[in-house]
């Protein structure tokens, strides 16, 4: 059963024949990662799933076996930038184009008290946002090199917020270290991490052939959030609503594959596009949107946004981020 109003690709973009191209999908063996793989695998492309679980994308991928593409599995766990660089060493060894990159990955951190990767990151802006930003930088020769071509970043609904609430990147404190930590709150801020980047993105890349966008998938009926008590309780409470509230994955991965196949897709690029979604606080924003305006200004600030990629930047240990003409 599905939601009245879902938003699907239309015929075109889910046939077009992408035989030849390239993909990279992070969180490849789960929920929203899995199908949007399926998906393109299913078009032709060759899709390099990059799981931090090898074996987990091996075993999901044998589901695969008869469609008319190809992939394979690659490790990368986003929660340790030096696992980011092998795996970008890696692939540049093995391919010399990438038509797509849906940073996908993502996790929350549940509880009162941060956890701190190896490299001292906060572990939820970790995943979703540091990690994806790192990959995307150094990869983005290779993306310019492949153009026309185009970057995804999974966000959420819950970058959002509410009118009273607007999550915002504290630029000071990226990683919890001189605040109280608050999962749902770092999750926010880290998503609303990756609509900026995706609208940087947008800018800098003008002119090159490359296009950005961020997503929301909708309310997957996914992994996410593991089998911890919290994310059991609410799978119960909500259980008799499900069908009316939330999405199937192959629903949620209509809005990453809208941004990587569309022909209109590139005409937006930096935008929001979202999956319609009761989540969403704000009642005009249900419909969602392919794109849509995102109701949080401290997602739209240009400002905010470059400052973000100066200081993450500096974070995971890169340059500053280049512009066209090559300027840092
Ligand atoms: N589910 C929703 O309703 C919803 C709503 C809004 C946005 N989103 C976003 O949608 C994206 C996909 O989530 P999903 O719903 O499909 O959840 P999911 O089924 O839990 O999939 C998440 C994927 O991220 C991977 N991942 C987690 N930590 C990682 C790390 N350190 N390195 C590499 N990969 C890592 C997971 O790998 P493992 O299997 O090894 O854990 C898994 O493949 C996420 O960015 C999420 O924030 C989801």
């Amino acid at each position: 059963m599905s939601r009245k109003n879902v938003r699907w690709c239309d015929d075109a973009t889910l046939s077009k024949d992408i035989n030849g191209k390239v993909y990279i999908v992070t969180g490849a063996n789960s929920g929203v990662g899995l199908e949007t793989t399926r998906q393109l695998v299913k078009q032709g492309g060759h899709v390099v799933m990059a799981c931090r679980r090898v074996e987990a994308g091996e075993e999901e991928a044998r589901s695969f076996a008869g469609l008319k593409g190809s992939f394979e599995v690659m490790k990368m766990d986003l929660a340790h930038l030096q696992s980011v660089r092998d795996f970008v060493d890696a692939f540049l060894k093995r391919h010399d184009r990438l038509d797509g990159l849906m940073c996908n990955a993502g996790l929350v951190v549940m509880g009162n008290s941060a956890r701190y990767t190896q490299d001292g990151l906060e572990e939820t802006i970790a995943v979703s946002f540091f990690g994806h930003f790192l990959l995307t930088e150094l990869l983005l020769d290779v993306i310019k090199k492949s153009a026309p071509s185009r970057i995804g970043m999974v966000s959420s609904v819950v970058h959002a917020g509410s009118p009273a609430n607007r999550p915002q990147v504290h630029l000071d404190d990226l990683n919890y270290k001189n605040r109280k930590y608050n999962a749902f709150a770092a999750y926010a801020e880290a998503k609303v991490a990756s609509v900026l980047y995706a609208m940087e993105l947008g800018e800098r890349l003008k002119g090159s052939g490359v296009t950005a966008a961020s997503i929301h998938p909708g309310w997957a009926r996914s992994n996410f959030g593991g089998n911890g008590l919290l994310m059991k309780a609410m799978r119960v409470l909500t259980f008799p609503l499900r069908p009316f509230l939330t999405d199937s994955n192959e629903e949620s991965a209509q809005t990453s594959l809208h941004v990587l196949l569309s022909d209109d897709a590139p005409n937006h690029s930096g935008a929001y596009f979202s999956q319609s979604s009761v989540l969403y606080r704000d009642k005009n924003c249900r419909d969602g949107g392919w794109p849509m305006d995102s109701p949080n200004p401290n997602a739209k600030d240009m400002e905010t946004a470059k400052k973000l990629m100066a200081i993450s930047s500096e974070i995971v240990g890169l340059e500053q981020p280049r512009t066209e003409s090559g300027e840092s």
